[in-house]
């Protein structure tokens, strides 16, 4: 039993050194939900924040994901970092970005991004043509030409994972991997070794 350490807290220090080291796909996760049937899902998101909560991204609020999420809080995640020889999973529930912090980030989105959110089109919906998507979009872009800021849309919406576990995995050529796997219980991280 390890009370003190927090594998949340190495999963922040590991993603630093990603972004140090310019790992490819620092910022990719690779993010696992269920529908109703029980049939997984998974797709890449952007990490946007790590903190003592948990790992946070953003999404659009009408996508199947976030209706998925709504079902069952229940996900799992994944990042690879191939220069640090590393895999790191995080399983776990979700919960909704503080308000603060999806504005923040809203603030930092690119113009073109924050209309395309205001668009309102539910994301993996099926839509006419790519060239409709651009007519909307440039129609919309001319609507707040010469306006400063585009608002917040409700249609940006942000999640925490908040694992309840945690397995590093170092990956080494002879597959002779060391897998440390962390499990949350009312008394601390439990950590466990796993078979390679
Ligand atoms: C590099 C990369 C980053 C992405 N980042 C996000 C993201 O942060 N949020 C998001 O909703 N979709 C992101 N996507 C798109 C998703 O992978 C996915 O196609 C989309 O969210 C629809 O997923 P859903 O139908 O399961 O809801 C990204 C795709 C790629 C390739």
């Amino acid at each position: 039993m390890q009370k003190k350490y927090s594998p949340l807290k190495q999963f922040n220090l590991y993603w630093k050194e990603a972004l140090r080291k310019k790992e490819p796909n620092a910022e990719y996760l690779y993010f696992a939900t269920a529908d109703r049937k029980k049939r997984p899902h998974v797709r890449t998101v952007l990490i946007k924040t790590v903190d003592k909560k948990g790992v946070g991204f953003v999404t659009q609020s009408l996508g199947p994901k976030t209706g998925q999420m709504r079902q069952s809080k229940y996900v799992e995640a994944c990042v690879n970092w191939p220069k640090m020889k590393m895999q790191i999973r995080l399983g776990g529930k979700v919960a909704p970005m503080s308000n603060s912090v999806v504005k923040k980030l809203w603030k930092k989105r690119p113009r073109e991004a924050q209309l395309l959110y205001s668009l309102g089109i539910p994301q993996s919906s099926p839509i006419p043509s790519y060239e409709y998507l651009l007519r909307r979009l440039s129609a919309l872009a001319v609507q707040w030409r010469g306006k400063r800021k585009i608002p917040l849309s409700k249609y940006y919406v942000g999640f925490v994972i908040e694992p309840e576990m945690i397995e590093f995995l170092h990956h080494s050529q002879a597959r002779l991997n060391l897998r440390e796997h962390y499990r949350k219980t009312s008394k601390g991280w439990m950590k466990t070794i796993l078979a390679p």
